[in-house]
């Protein structure tokens, strides 16, 4: 597999910034609400479908991108529970849309080394897409390099439903022995079980929410949000927010090196509360 310095272009922007960025301190993983298809259509006086179509072209630069660059996680939402309220017609097209890419990017996804996974409530999805799921899910599972997660049929409200009751069926029925409600408990009913929380969330088209998308996960989470519509989302970037990510102080609720060796000054008695 190329090196990431082999991927850019000299000389253009995208090379610039990765000249800047560390790849010693790469964000883990990087989870993404792709948003601004139907308005990047509508701007071109297109149809909603073809805002998802270029949304498809979009994710497939992140996809190569990420790969490349030896991230080990990246989560998209591509169609979450709420979803099903769109006309019938732009519903079936992205589940058409989902199952070519689920086919069709196989062997790109081999030639990148990713393993897909999908999280949600895949067993409500339509027949043929649970199908082409689980076929490109078992054809990439050798795969060791990226590990790429497609939220489909998602919530986050749902997830965390969903981990309660799995946690209740497992107490029923092996009793309630010294068992403790605690967070690892939870994260490990959670979709998400076994993978590290996102350190850095981005949302495109610049809505300033969430959006129900995990919820739990991003507690401590990074969030980078660009006015870019998805389909105009590029190498570029993914590569600001990546920077951007890397000048952040993250404390987790505690004190910032500097802090914590007491450079403040010890006066300060307007200093705001820090999360
Ligand atoms: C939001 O745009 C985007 C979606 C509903 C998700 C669709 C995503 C894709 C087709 C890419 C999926 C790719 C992979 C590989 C999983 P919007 O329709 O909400 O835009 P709007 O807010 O401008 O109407």
């Amino acid at each position: 597999m190329s090196s990431p310095t082999a991927l850019f272009k000299l000389g253009s922007a995208a090379a610039q910034l990765l000249s800047q960025t560390d790849l010693k301190a790469l964000p883990k993983h990087i989870a993404i609400i792709m948003d601004g298809n139907g308005r990047w259509a509508r701007r071109r006086g297109l149809p909603r479908v073809a805002g998802h179509c270029a949304g498809i072209r979009a994710a497939r630069e992140v996809v190569e991108t990420c790969s490349q660059l030896k991230i080990s996680y990246l989560t998209l939402f591509a169609f979450s529970v709420e979803n099903w309220k769109r006309p019938k017609t732009e519903v079936d097209f992205l589940m058409k849309l989902l199952r070519a890419y689920f086919r069709k990017d196989l062997p790109r996804l081999a030639r990148n080394n990713v393993r897909l996974r999908v999280i949600g409530r895949t067993e409500q999805l339509p027949t043929p897409v649970r199908q082409d799921l689980q076929n490109a899910i078992r054809a990439t599972e050798e795969n060791t390099g990226l590990c790429l997660s497609v939220a489909l049929n998602y919530g986050a409200r749902a997830e965390i439903v969903d981990a309660l009751d799995a946690i209740v069926r497992e107490i029923k029925s092996n009793g309630l022995q010294d068992r403790v409600i605690d967070e690892e408990l939870i994260s490990r009913h959670l979709y998400t079980a076994g993978m590290p929380d996102p350190d850095l969330l981005i949302r495109t088209s610049g809505e300033l929410r969430v959006s129900n998308f995990l919820l739990w996960q991003i507690a401590y989470s990074e969030i980078w949000v660009t006015p870019t519509l998805w389909p105009d989302f590029t190498k570029r970037h993914l590569l600001e927010a990546i920077l951007d990510y890397q000048r952040r102080d993250r404390r987790y609720g505690g004190l910032s090196d500097s802090d914590a060796a007491g450079r403040l000054p010890s006066h300060s008695g307007d200093a705001a509360p820090r999360h």
